[in-house]
Parts: structure tokens; C-alpha cells; sequence
């Protein structure tokens, strides 16, 4: 089978995508990081890929008079790098149905709590604001909704009674970046089948 091409969206440090590199490079996913885009020039993530060699690109939004042709800009360079899965890894922007439907069925995103619970921005401080005595992260397809659609895998970390929003985002992050791999090398290995709100994993 030949190496699924990644193409990862992110905003801020990049620390999904740095473990998703690692797991690439020990084998364990079996894929290849054709772009890393950012919204932000400044974006840890941008140098973290250009480092490692990967192309590394910076979408403005404010470099577009709308939100369609700045979308348009970023499936721009997706396609020119043959990307295959678009993987959402910190990228803090709601993506539109026109780029969602360019890349149906093949946009993941990772979301810092159970969803449906706590979706959309600052997660961790919503838990903690509602009480709740369980988190966790999710990761799913993207559908149109904001942090609705299919959801791939879930791991639950408690929240613990002293809990800040910084020390539930340090033991929530360990598990995503374990998770996100773990998904991604499932979609790769073409192991996950969407059916309607259900996504099944195929037995390897
Ligand atoms: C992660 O916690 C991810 O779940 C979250 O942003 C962080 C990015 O960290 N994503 C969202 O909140 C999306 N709604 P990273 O840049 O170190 O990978």
C-alpha cells in the first residue's frame, strides 16, 4: 500500500503535529507529510516542518477579501501536494462547507473534550466552569457543524478537584497525541469506514 499524504492545518505550537511527524519517522504511521499550513506566520509549527524539510506555508486570512478565496488558497496548495487526509491538528478556524465538501470524508480534527460536550473554543475552562468530573479528547471527521461530525475515537482523563484549565490541557494533551496517531494510522491503513454518524474500524 502506498504512503497516505497528510496535510496538516494548524494555528499555534504544533506539538500534534511534531508526534505525528515522530510516528511517521518510527514507522508506526504509514504516511507521508506533504504540507504543513498555517494561518499565522509566526506559528510554532511552520518551523518546526520547515526543520524536518517539509513544506511550510502561511495562509492569511487577511490576505483575502473573503473567506471562500482564502479557503480556496489553502485547497490550493493541498492539492498541489497531492494531500490525501487533511489533518486539523490546532487549527483554530471554522472550516466552510465549500472546503469541506473539496475534501469530503477526509478531514480530521482533534477536539480537547468529549464531544458532544464542551465543543468550540476553550474547552478546558468550560469543563471546569460546568463542574463536569470527566474530559477528555475526541477525534472525528468534520462535518459542517462546529466539533459534530463523526466521531473516530475518545479517551477520557479525569478532572482532577484542583484542576486549573493549564494543568487539565498538560494531562489532556499526553493522550491526544497518542490518539491522534492512532487514528490517523487506522485511516491510512484504510481501516475506518464512515457510515452515516457511525464510524466503524475495520479489524486489522
Ligand atoms: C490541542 O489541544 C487541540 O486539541 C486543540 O488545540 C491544541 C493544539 O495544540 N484544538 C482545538 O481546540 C480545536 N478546537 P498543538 O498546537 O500543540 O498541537
Amino acid at each position: 500500500m502506498s504512503e497516505t499524504v497528510l496535510g496538516i492545518l494548524a494555528s499555534g505550537r504544533g506539538s500534534n503535529m511534531q508526534v505525528i511527524l515522530n510516528n511517521i519517522h518510527s514507522g508506526q504511521i504509514h504516511a507521508k507529510i506533504g504540507v504543513v499550513i498555517s494561518d499565522h506566520p509566526t506559528a510554532k509549527v511552520l518551523e518546526i516542518a520547515s526543520a524536518a524539510g517539509i513544506p511550510a506555508v502561511c495562509v492569511e486570512r487577511k490576505n483575502f477579501a473573503t473567506k471562500q478565496e482564502f479557503e480556496a488558497a489553502i485547497a490550493a496548495e493541498l492539492v498541489n501536494h497531492e494531500v490525501k487526509l487533511v489533518v486539523l491538528a490546532g487549527f483554530m478556524r471554522i472550516l466552510s462547507g465549500y472546503f469541506i465538501g473539496l475534501f469530503s470524508g477526509r478531514i480530521m480534527n482533534i477536539h480537547p473534550s468529549l464531544l458532544p460536550a464542551f465543543p468550540g473554543l476553550h474547552a478546558h475552562e468550560q469543563v471546569l466552569a460546568y463542574g463536569a468530573k470527566v474530559s477528555g479528547c475526541t477525534i472525528h471527521f468534520v462535518d459542517e457543524g462546529v466539533d459534530t461530525g463523526p466521531i473516530i475515537m475518545q479517551q477520557a482523563v479525569a478532572v482532577l478537584a484542583d484542576d486549573t484549565a493549564d494543568r487539565l490541557a498538560e494531562r489532556i494533551i499526553k493522550v491526544e497525541h497518542a490518539l491522534y496517531s492512532k487514528a490517523i494510522g487506522l485511516y491510512c491503513e484504510q481501516r475506518l469506514c464512515i457510515e452515516g454518524r457511525n464510524v466503524k474500524i475495520i479489524e486489522g
